[in-house]
């Protein structure tokens, strides 16, 4: 499994705006949504498909090389907080199909469960997918999403995620089962509490996003 953390001074801007709690709601929401469009620009690196073409521009004609639309990025934001992180991709990405899926954690037991669920039930060969969530904490939701599309008959290779914070117990727990993984992380913090919670973090990412 690789593991990124792109060392860029605009990543780290945002991820301390989102941990600063006077952060107030709508400017974390914008934060989630700047840090990103960042990531994704970052894990769609040598991960897009071109076509070539040729155009007229006002001058002359060009060869020219485009982002091939018929194969979309397909992208799963993980409810709700992954709404935020992902709220940039369909800009950032000239072709992408959204997916949601609706995963909350249980407060006491810590444990997954998926609430919605609109994955299709095959995933056309080869489809690059981006599985958003802006926390891995315990790794039990990412791994929970990450079942589901295994599934569904895709790879790991296929899968990329990006999170604003990723704890190393999450990380530990995804490169155990899932090889040929990427994940893309804002920062890498390095405590969880009994909680469950990260530590320093950025608080419960869904309730600052949407209150
Ligand atoms: C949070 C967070 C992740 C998950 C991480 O979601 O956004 O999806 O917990 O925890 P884990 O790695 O220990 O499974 P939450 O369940 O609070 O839902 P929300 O986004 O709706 O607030």
């Amino acid at each position: 499994m690789l593991v990124m953390v792109p060392p860029h001074p605009l990543i780290k801007h945002w991820i301390s705006v989102l941990r600063n709690e006077q952060t107030p709601c709508a400017i974390f929401k914008s934060a989630m949504a700047e840090l990103g469009r960042l990531l994704i620009y970052e894990a769609s690196r040598d991960w897009l498909p071109t076509i070539m073409g040729e155009i007229q521009s006002p001058i002359g004609s060009a060869t020219v090389e485009f982002i091939d639309p018929r194969e979309p990025v397909a992208v799963i934001p993980i409810l709700r907080a992954g709404l935020a992180l992902a709220e940039h991709a369909p800009s950032v990405l000239p072709a992408t199909k959204t997916y949601h899926l609706g995963v909350c954690r249980d407060e006491e037991t810590l444990q997954p469960s998926v609430y919605l669920n609109n994955l299709p039930d095959r995933f056309p060969e080869g489809s690059r997918i981006l599985v958003v969530d802006p926390m891995l904490a315990t790794g039990g939701t990412i791994v929970a999403a990450i079942e589901l599309l295994k599934d569904r008959g895709v790879d790991s290779k296929q899968i990329k995620v990006i999170s604003a914070v990723a704890s190393p117990p999450a990380l530990q727990k995804l490169s155990e089962k899932f090889s040929g993984l990427r994940v893309y992380a804002g920062i890498i913090d390095p405590v969880l509490n009994e909680k469950g919670f990260i530590v320093p973090g950025l608080g419960d990412a869904g309730d600052r996003s949407f209150g």
